[in-house]
């Protein structure tokens, strides 16, 4: 199905971005919002999100008035009525969601795909609250959605391959980079991302290291920040309600470093309050409270000094992605594509699965099992992996792992 027309729900942080990527690539697009001062503020957002792209020279000013001009801002849903699909983002509730998508449900051509930006919400509840669950389905843009390339399209339980594959093709109308998530908690790229970090504050509370020399390390191996620096400009508020998501969903593995807790409650959030590991606007220094709260965490829970190393990091994130690609969550080579394009992993590297394959997966599997004695059920080694050691599916060395090398 081509998209003639679509239409966004919410005008906050990410309906505003996403409505002003549709209308780049030429899509007249509905955005809606419960208010005027709402609707307004997110067309001054998507206004100075063109403006910007003039300035650099990247857009001629004519070609930005005809472009801005495919916004219509609304806060009324009669103007759904020939859209062929909606993009919800509104907050992230499944109470408020519920009720849109029983509004959207009612107010849109019976042909439309209802999508949601849900970053971990169950796509299946959400379709479950339409007459139409096969096209329902989720579309994860990441922030900053004008900048960010990579989209998660999620078919829930009775999503249609249709709706998927309408999804796959719109997306790439949008120039973005769609990967296709089966789903499950905190979908791919969270799902990697969040034991990276969580392992990150471990070493951190365990004394292993120090933040600077940290991130400096994972630097080096070619990430574009360290793990901490990451951790305060995303917000530590929001990887902490991720962390409890995936603990919820996969237990113990995802046990969350009790120094999230802390943090939290001391709302070191990071850039947005001023305060988290480091210290802002210019994140130079590290924060001077730290030291004495992680301190006070090894004494009450007896914890004893750690080692750090790249690997004890990242090893983690190589053992979800093994996981993903049992459960079948995505294709391997949509998994590299996903670590690239969202969390910035060296393409030198080829991405998380090619990286096993160079370090080679019996290395990978024995040197869990070694942090599993030592750190615990967050190493446990998935299953595949030990499946491909037994094959003789080493990575590189052997021609076969995830991939095939001649
Ligand atoms: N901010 C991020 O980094 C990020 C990244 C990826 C996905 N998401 C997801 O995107 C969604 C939106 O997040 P956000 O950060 O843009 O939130 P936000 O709070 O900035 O914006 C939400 C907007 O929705 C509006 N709204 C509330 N109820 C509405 C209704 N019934 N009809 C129309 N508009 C309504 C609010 O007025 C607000 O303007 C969430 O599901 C979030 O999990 C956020």
């Amino acid at each position: 199905m081509y998209i003639y027309k679509a239409a966004v729900v919410g005008a906050g942080a990410m309906g505003a971005e996403i409505a002003q990527v549709i209308s780049y690539a030429g899509i007249p697009v509905v955005l809606k919002d419960v208010s005027d001062e709402f609707v307004r503020k997110g067309l001054d957002k998507i206004h100075s999100i063109y403006k910007r792209r003039v300035e650099q020279g990247k857009l001629e000013p004519a070609e930005m008035e005809k472009k801005f001009s495919l916004v219509k801002g609304s806060t009324s849903y009669s103007d759904f009525k020939d859209v062929d699909v909606v993009i919800e983002a509104v907050p992230e509730k499944i109470g408020i969601k519920e009720a849109v998508f029983k509004d959207i449900d009612a107010s849109t051509p019976r042909h439309a795909i209802l999508a949601t930006n849900t970053s971990s919400l169950p796509i299946s509840a959400i379709g479950a609250a339409t007459k139409r669950p096969g096209q329902v389905v989720g579309l994860h843009f990441f922030y900053p959605a004008h900048v960010m390339k990579l989209i998660e399209i999620i078919p829930g339980l009775a999503t249609d391959s249709g709706t998927v594959e309408d999804m796959i093709r719109f997306s790439e109308t949008l120039r973005k980079l769609p990967i296709v998530v089966n789903e499950c908690a905190g979908f791919l790229i969270n799902r990697l991302l969040m034991p990276y970090l969580n392992e990150a504050a471990y070493c951190l509370e365990e004394g292993a290291s120090g933040l600077e020399a940290m991130d400096q390390a994972v630097k080096d191996f070619g990430m574009p920040m360290g793990p901490f620096t990451l951790v305060d400009n995303v917000g530590l508020d929001i990887c902490r309600d991720v962390e409890f998501v995936l603990l919820d969903a996969y237990g113990n593995r995802m046990k969350p470093a009790a120094l999230w807790e802390a943090m939290y409650e001391k709302k070191f959030y990071g850039r947005k309050s001023s305060k988290g590991f480091f210290l802002y606007p210019d994140g130079a220094g590290k924060n001077p409270e730290l030291d004495s709260m992680i301190s006070a965490i090894q004494a009450q829970h007896k914890i004893k000094k750690g080692e750090f190393s790249v690997e004890r990091l990242l090893f983690p994130m190589v053992n979800e992605a093994a996981l993903c690609v049992q459960e079948n969550i995505s294709r391997p080579a949509d998994i590299e594509v996903g670590v690239m394009a969202g969390l910035g992993f060296p393409r030198e590297r080829g991405g998380v699965l090619h990286y096993a394959d160079s370090v080679g997966i019996d290395v990978v599997f024995s040197e869990l099992k070694k942090m599993y004695a030592r750190y615990g059920d967050r190493f446990w080694p998935a299953p595949l992996l030990k499946r491909m050691v037994d094959a003789g599916y080493l990575g590189k060395k052997t021609g076969r792992g995830f991939f095939e090398y001649r």
